[in-house]
């Protein structure tokens, strides 16, 4: 793993300090009623309604607010709060910083691609940092929604679809945003979100229903959320969706049950954007009051700009329809909030902090470094890649030199002009006298949809290819197609790109395709008739040399995938950790089973495209001599394997050893296979090292008939390889 870095410890949220309790005591009992609910309303400062802003915060009305960019602004807000109100409580300001602040690093998705705690902690670090200096105190962040369709635009902004990684990359981004070396001293707390489910939505598109069963709810969705507030992370953002009929912000059992009776966890339940609000809509509550009433009595604590706390939450407790003790304990969590963030003390961000902080040369660096490891190489097939530096090379393709599309969704206050395109990226690295030829060839998605695209020129780029060795396209999504509320029901390239592409291949040029996209895409005709592929997501400011460093073999290809392409849309979800069934596809057993009764398809594998785990480097790996060295391992114990990996080919490269495991009789079904370890190793040619994997028995429970977590006496399969469907098999027994 790459450990270059000093961890700077993290804050931890979490902790209870009997003097910051004092404090909050003397003020709960100082505070009006309309006060106490003041703490509880989240807004989005309007400027155009300034005075009215302005008395709404001198009167102690707001708490919080969200996604105000400019220092002077923040710190005028601040001053009204902090001089002018009552009791002088200032707010907090909370930001969406996804994928980096100034300095845009890769989509969150991208990122998880690099299987690299470390340098994410890193990444979620800088972007701390640089918020710091912008004035956050709050970032809403890191979403750590288990993920498994694609078609939904939001897979982009999370680790994927295994909640083993995602919980390891949970625990490396809250310890990154709370860091506790950021600009100015200042402190920022994290908001895991959003609780819970929500990457379930039926048919992949934002918002929808979420339907599963509480033991799904709790071997796969909740493991990232628990392991985040584990790290110390003091806030949660409850999410859009219902689950089971009940809408998380009216949901008591994930925010009471679960998050306090279970978890005992103290820190702030904020609602997503106006989701207290939307209980109206999801047919819960009659109007705002109703939304009010349940969305405080299931455990709410803030009310992101719905105003219905802010309008209904006094008049509730007058009516003894909401105990005052209710209201006492969501404030407490604010209050304790602010004190640890240290804002009583020191509530203002010094102006000139950003020109040192905001894209300072190790943040781009360093957001080079995670765009070169994000990048997954999917097909090399003879050795095309790396490209030899005197290659005449046409690029292609309406992703080469466009800048705000490389930044990706949420790109925070990144700016396209600071972004350095695939074209600018072979500029940087071979010369100005570089042997390219740029031509667009089409629109990323045409204007009226993809029948009318005015930039059409097909001819144009195959008179390109036609003149070059290789032809490097560059295609794939624009960043609008992923993201909140932008989901996709057909996942291939839009618009004209296939048929570029098409045109393209036909000229019998070697090709080379380089995917912008913030989710898995549907690449079958590529797969088949490309020979080199390389999924490079939207990799944020430094996209454009790290692509140009692959494919010039100044980089080694690391990435591996953490989301599986499907081979078309009808197969989604298509994940590696599914269940047996009793009518396995590989599988010969009782009377129909040598027949079509099986969980297949009748005109589709049941395969990925490319599954989890899955990535080339531009050198091999060999897996030899795995050992189980604990075959008997106690129910209290630990299993611990070695392998030999080598480095078989003539670079240097990083391999992701993953090691899954597969518990064979359970009291309930389990998955055929599941992550429960991996370490990225980087082998010089020739060199092999043995690999000690160890897995504590107690990561290899799940929740039973009685929907308690136990850990099972019995036999596991055990693999250790290169992806989710590779690897040597070993046998481990977990003894009573
Ligand atoms: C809605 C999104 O779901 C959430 O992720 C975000 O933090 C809030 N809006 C605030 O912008």
């Amino acid at each position: 793993m790459d450990t270059t870095m000093n961890a700077a410890p993290a804050y931890d949220f979490t902790a209870i300090d009997s003097e910051i309790e004092a404090r909050v005591d003397d003020l709960l009992t100082r505070m009006t009623l309309e006060e106490k609910v003041g703490q509880m309303n989240q807004v989005s400062p309007n400027w155009d309604a300034r005075e009215e802003l302005e008395a709404a915060i001198r009167s102690g009305q707001v708490g919080s607010v969200l996604n105000v960019w400019e220092v002077a602004k923040i710190n005028e807000m601040q001053r009204i709060a902090v001089e002018e109100s009552r009791l002088g409580i200032p707010l907090i300001v909370g930001t969406d910083v996804i994928h980096g602040y100034r300095t845009i690093f890769p989509i969150p998705l991208a990122e998880s691609c690099t299987w690299d705690p470390d340098l994410l902690e890193q990444a979620a670090r800088a972007a701390a940092d640089e918020a710091a200096a912008g004035g956050t105190d709050w970032i809403f962040a890191p979403m750590v929604d288990v993920a498994r369709d694609p078609r939904w635009g939001r897979i982009a902004e999370g680790a994927g679809e295994d909640p083993f990684l995602g919980r390891a990359l949970a625990v490396a981004r809250v310890r990154g945003f709370q860091a506790t070396d950021l600009a100015g001293g200042k402190r920022i707390v994290a908001c895991p979100k959003h609780y819970v489910a929500y990457g379930l939505a039926e048919g992949g598109k934002d918002y929808n229903t979420v339907d599963l069963s509480e033991r799904a709810l709790r071997d796969v969705y909740l493991p990232p959320f628990k392991a985040a507030l584990d790290a110390g992370a003091g806030s949660i953002m409850s999410s859009f969706n219902e689950i089971a009929g009940v809408p998380a912000s009216a949901n008591a059992f994930i925010l009471r049950q679960i998050l306090r009776d279970e978890w005992d966890w103290p820190g702030v339940v904020l609602s997503d954007y106006d989701a207290i609000g939307e209980l109206i809509q999801h047919g819960v509550a009659a109007d705002h009051k109703e939304a009010a009433l349940k969305a405080v009595l299931a455990g709410e604590d803030i009310d992101m700009m719905s105003q219905a706390f802010p309008d209904h939450l006094a008049d509730l407790v007058r009516e003894g329809k909401v105990p005052e003790a209710l209201v006492d304990e969501a404030v407490r969590r604010v209050l304790r909030l602010k004190f640890m963030l240290g804002i009583f003390e020191n509530p203002y961000t010094d102006p000139a902090l950003q020109a040192d902080v905001l894209l300072q040369p190790a943040y781009r660096e360093l957001a080079l470094r995670v765009a070169q490891k994000s990048a997954v190489l999917l097909k090399n097939e003879g050795s095309l890649l790396p490209l030899a530096p005197e290659t005449k090379v046409a690029l292609i393709g309406p992703l080469v030199d466009d800048q705000p599309e490389l930044l990706g969704s949420w790109a925070c206050d990144g700016k396209p002009e600071e972004v350095e395109t695939v074209l600018a990226g072979f500029k940087a690295l071979l010369g100005p006298k570089a042997a390219l030829t740029v031509v667009k060839g089409c629109a990323i998605e045409g204007r009226d949809g993809a029948d009318d695209d005015p930039e059409l020129d097909i001819e144009g780029a195959v008179k390109a290819a036609r003149a070059a060795d290789v032809a490097v396209l560059v295609l794939g999504e624009s960043a609008m197609m992923s993201g909140e509320a932008h989901s996709r029901a057909y996942l291939g390239l839009p618009g004209k790109q296939q048929a570029l592409l098409e045109a393209v291949v036909a000229t019998g040029k070697p090709v080379v395709v380089v995917v912008i996209a913030g989710r898995p895409l549907v690449l079958g005709w590529m797969a088949q008739h490309v020979p080199a592929i390389l999924m490079a997501w939207q990799g944020g400011i430094r996209s454009g040399r790290a692509v140009a460093d692959i494919l010039y073999g100044e980089v080694n290809p690391s990435g591996r995938l953490t989301a599986s392409f499907p081979r078309t849309e009808g197969q989604i979800p298509v994940y590696y950790a599914h269940k047996s069934t009793g009518r396995p596809v590989n599988e010969r057993g009782v009377i129909q089973f040598n027949r079509a009764h099986k969980v297949k398809y009748l005109d589709e594998s049941d395969l990925p495209l490319y599954g989890f785990g899955y990535g080339l480097t531009y050198t091999t790996f060999e897996y030899a001599d795995l050992a189980v060295e604990t075959p008997e391992v106690p129910i209290d114990g630990i299993v611990t394997v070695s392998v030999t990996v080598r480095n078989t080919g003539e670079r240097a490269g990083d391999e992701v050893v993953q090691l899954y495991v597969q518990d064979l009789i359970g009291e309930v079904t389990r998955p055929v296979r599941e992550l429960k370890g991996f370490c990225k190793i980087s082998l010089q040619p020739g060199e092999s090292r043995r690999v000690t994997l160890n897995v504590p028995a107690s990561e290899l429970g799940f929740h039973g008939l009685a929907m308690s977590y136990i850990v099972e006496p019995g036999e596991f399969k055990i693999w250790v390889g290169p992806n989710a469907y590779e690897g040597l098999e070993g046998r481990f027994v977990l003894e009573a």
